[in-house]
């Protein structure tokens, strides 16, 4: 298990599990939940935390970060972007494969599994890549990384789709052979080349290039049929069309092992932000359009879509302030998911606290294997625990965010809840807007 043990006791006190009920104390023991109950004695020399009615979550689990270690250190390490996703309320993150160089090889996952231990604020789990390079063609040595310190789970070539249909069905082979998940960037290439946009109406008249919803949709069925065929399992990235979430629907029914997951921005955010042309709306898969945010949402509420992903794309300045088609797709998702994902469903009465604990933390753990996280809220329980205001409301500065780039589309919008405090294993990683690190 990576990270550091806790020793020592921290009491939660008047916190609401689920959001349900009346407030409870919780006593945490050396990274254990060691007691739940109202009133608890506090140990003496115990670290309190006043949660004063707030929510308490399991620890959230992103399946889906772009830390950018190795090789673009200048717009994010694995210490600022754990800090950003202990701040956002994450226990646990992947981070992709398309660092420079490329994660496809165990000397790689197995660092960035070590230096996120030792930054110590979340659960690093590398995410190997599928092909040698991404570049589609050749296998990486998926046994090498499954097998090496990190233990790698998860692979993907995220940012590239494993395009080549031969390609696939032998990593979905494999990957069942080795007990890992391939996780796919849905994206026929052929049709995306050149495009920035969603193709419809907005794209159109503002002389962007479009990427169609067919692009992804014919991916996600041609994978579908392929795990069928295989006895295997796929994962499906940042589904961002209302055909996906048919496709998917028709997948599962038939039995098919497919799971997928949606960006905050997919749920929150549509096509019409292109008008200003400014790049930081410029995405993978792009933003698309209302009835895509609706159908996304009805599809996590439904659990046709299994989990939250941040696709948490941290990018320079220098990426985002040009022009529309030159700047590089992505944008910031660690800390400003929870609150979304509370605009988007809890606000409007799709998910309760429950529903989110399940979309932002028990699924995604499940999907993936890991055993200490999106635990039940119990005595005897791992403390990878999250504390929510959800009255609590802010406003994004880019700047202030623990992320080392500031590419967020929230910019000066205000946030409806506040994560007050995150443990990993009973230590407090963030609390009170402040990473520990
Ligand atoms: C991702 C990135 O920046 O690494 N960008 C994005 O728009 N989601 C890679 C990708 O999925 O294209």
């Amino acid at each position: 298990m990576p990270g550091p043990d806790a020793t020592g006791t921290v009491v939660l006190q008047q916190v609401r599990p689920y959001g349900e009920g009346d407030p409870v104390d919780v006593a945490v023991i050396d990274g254990t939940i060691a007691e739940i109950g109202s009133s608890l004695t506090v140990p003496e020399g115990a670290e309190i935390i006043d949660g004063a009615g707030a929510v308490l979550l399991p620890g959230l689990v992103d399946l889906h970060t772009h830390l950018r270690e190795p090789g673009r250190e200048d717009t994010e390490t694995i210490r600022t972007g754990s800090r950003a996703a202990a701040l956002g309320g994450y226990t646990a993150v992947f981070a992709m494969a398309n660092t420079d160089p490329v994660a496809d090889n165990s000397t790689i996952t197995d660092n960035v599994w070590r230096v996120g231990r030792d930054v110590g604020l979340v659960d690093v789990h590398p995410v190997g890549a599928v092909t040698v390079g991404l570049a589609g063609e050749q296998l990486a040595e998926m046994g090498m990384m499954a097998s090496g310190a990190a233990g790698v789970r998860l692979f993907s070539d995220d940012g590239k789709c494993v395009f080549d249909p031969l390609i696939m069905r032998r990593a979905l082979e494999y990957a069942t052979g080795l007990g890992v998940l391939i996780a796919q960037h849905a994206e026929e290439p052929r049709l995306t080349k050149g495009a920035v946009a969603h193709e419809g109406p907005n794209a159109a008249r503002l002389g962007l290039a479009g990427w169609p919803r067919a692009a992804e949709e014919s991916i996600v069925v041609r994978d579908a049929l392929l795990a069928r065929d295989a006895g295997a399992r796929v994962h499906i990235c940042h589904a961002s069309t209302e055909g996906t979430v048919e496709l998917l629907r028709w997948a599962k029914d038939q039995g098919i092992a497919i799971t997928a997951e949606v960006t905050p921005h997919h749920l929150f955010l549509n096509d019409e932000r292109l008008a200003t042309y400014d790049g930081v709306n410029r995405v993978n898969p792009p933003l698309r359009e209302t009835r895509d945010n609706l159908a996304l949402r009805q599809a996590l509420a439904d659990g046709v879509i299994d989990c939250v992903g941040t696709d948490h794309a941290p990018h320079a300045a220098q990426e985002k302030c040009c022009e529309f088609a030159l700047a590089k797709p992505g944008m910031l998702g660690l800390e400003t998911a929870l609150p979304i994902i509370v605009e988007t469903m809890v606000v409007p009465g799709l998910l309760d606290w429950r529903g989110v604990a399940r979309v932002m933390s028990e699924r995604p753990a499940e999907i993936v294997g890991l055993t200490d996280q999106g635990r039940p809220i119990a005595v005897g329980e791992p403390a990878n625990l999250t504390i929510v205001d959800p009255d609590r409301s802010w406003v994004v500065h880019g700047p202030d965010l623990a992320s080392l780039s500031d590419n967020t589309p929230y910019e000066s919008m205000t946030m409806p809840a506040t994560v007050v405090a995150t443990l990993l294993r009973g230590v407090v990683t963030a609390r009170d807007g402040r990473a520990s690190a």
